[in-house]
Formats: C-alpha cells, structure tokens, sequence
C-alpha cells in the first residue's frame, strides 16, 4: 500500500501546553482517511501540522517526522509544502473581494504563473473537479467569492486548492457548516478526488467518517487511541475508549 502521509511521533504544542503527545501514523495514497473524537481532543491541531500552518499560531511548534510522497515536511520550505498539502476549513473563506476566476487562480499566480491560457485551464479543471463549473461559468469574473452560497464558496475553497495540484488535501470538518445538500455534495466530491489525491478529513459526524472514508483514526486527549479500517472502527473496535465514544457513551 503506497504511503502518501507518513507521521512519526508527532507532538504538538502551545506554548508549554502539550497538545499532541507523540502520534504515528501511515496514510495510504488516494484514499480518504477520517480523524474523530471528541471537540478539543487534538484533530485540528494533528491536520495542521501535516502542512505546517500549526505553527504560524504564536507560540506554537511541532517536533517529529511528517513525510508527504517522501519529503520530509519539516526540511522543506513552508511555501512547498502547502504547495503538496492543501487545506479547506470548517467555515468557506474565500477572498471576498476577488473574482470567483481570481479566488481559484490566486495559488497559481503567487506562485508565478501568469500564462493567461494556462491560468484559464486550470480555472476551468479546479472547478469542475470541485463540482463548481456549470454553476459559476457564466460569471467568473462577474461575481466576487462571497457572493456564492455557503455550500458553492466551500466547492469554491476546494477549487482554490485544487488549482495549485496538491497532493493531500486536508479537510477540517469541511461540511459542518453545510446544509445536507451541499454535505452531501461535498461527500461526492471527496470519492471523486480520491482518484486523484489523498484525503484527510476531520470530522465531528461518525455517519460521515464511514460513508467517505476508508480508514479512521480516533483521537482522545492528544493521543492517537486507535487507526484502522473505518469498518472495523466502528463495527469492532479494538480500544474500549473507541467502543464508548462510538456508541455514545461519552462526547
Ligand atoms: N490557538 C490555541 N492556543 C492555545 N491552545 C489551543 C489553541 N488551539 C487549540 N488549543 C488547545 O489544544 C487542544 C486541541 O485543540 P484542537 O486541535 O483544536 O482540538 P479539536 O480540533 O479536536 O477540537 C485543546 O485543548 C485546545 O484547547
Ligand atoms: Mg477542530
């Protein structure tokens, strides 16, 4: 099984708190990988050190080994990586005052590329790999970020990230803020760029980890309890603090 993420005792912290207490972990190539457990238990904080935007928090700072497709993330330029790992958070962000054409093609230009034929190729490719295209076509440029609805601006996020041609896509509760409709248009989108790229996503609805993702990990107090196949999680799980959590005993 090819290893698109690979985290060896891993630790997190802010300030003197320790909030991640040595984790390891194998996240297998184009495949969706979900992070449970309970609110404050460590999963934002584990997701944001796999493209180091944990330590832009003040005070805040990583120790061990994160390696993407081989590189180790932590020897590598910052700029780089985000470049490998993208990110969508629980609440849409795009720029609001950018086109829905600027919003997606923002990445590309920082880092270079002003090609407008090669700018509008992979404005129109994100977009239609984050399900957004036939919505938005007729006005790229007409219409900002914000003008979208909640569910578009998140698809919006996606394609932004998308454009840029990550590797891994972290995914932060992408669909909390979401009605069922646009979660579960959020859920198609994940099976569809699994065929692409590597998923890991972060999230508080267990019915979500295992419709979309094939294996889950289960975090408590900074530690990893338990990894495995999604099924076996939550059909058998090994831990008995996973068994409590998953059927509701606490969380
Ligand atoms: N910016 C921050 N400064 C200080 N402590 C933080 C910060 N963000 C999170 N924490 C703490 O780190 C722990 C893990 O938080 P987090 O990763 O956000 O958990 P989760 O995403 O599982 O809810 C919690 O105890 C939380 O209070
Ligand atoms: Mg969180």
């Amino acid at each position: 099984m090819p290893t698109a993420v690979e985290v060896r005792d891993l630790k997190a912290w802010f300030g003197k708190t320790e909030a991640l207490h040595g984790i390891n972990i194998a996240v297998e190539s184009n495949h969706a990988t979900a992070v449970i457990g309970p609110s404050g238990c460590g999963k934002s904080t584990f997701v944001r050190c796999l493209n180091r935007m944990h330590e832009t928090i003040p005070e805040a700072r990583a120790e061990g080994q994160v390696k993407v497709g081989g590189m180790d993330i932590y020897d590598a330029p910052a700029v780089d990586v985000r470049r490998k790992v993208g990110m969508v958070f629980q609440k849409p962000n795009p720029f609001p005052s950018m086109s829905i054409y600027d919003n997606v093609a923002a990445g590309l230009k920082l880092n270079g590329t002003s090609n407008r034929k090669t700018l509008d190729e992979a404005v129109e490719r994100s977009l239609r790999q984050a399900a957004l295209w036939e919505e938005v076509k007729d006005v790229l440029k007409k219409k900002s970020g914000a003008s979208l609805s909640g569910g578009q601006q998140q698809r919006l996020c996606i394609a932004r990230a998308l454009a840029v041609d990550p590797e891994v896509m972290l995914m932060d509760e992408p669909a909390s803020a979401l009605d069922p409709i646009s979660t579960a248009k959020i859920e198609d989108l994940i099976f569809e760029l699994k065929q692409k790229l590597t998923i890991v996503i972060v999230t508080h609805n267990m019915q979500q980890a295992s419709r979309v993702a094939e294996y889950t990990g289960f975090f408590l107090m900074g530690h990893l309890v338990e990894f495995d196949r999604t099924e076996k999680i939550f059909t058998n799980p090994s831990d008995k603090r996973t068994e409590d959590y998953i059927t509701g005993r606490f969380g």
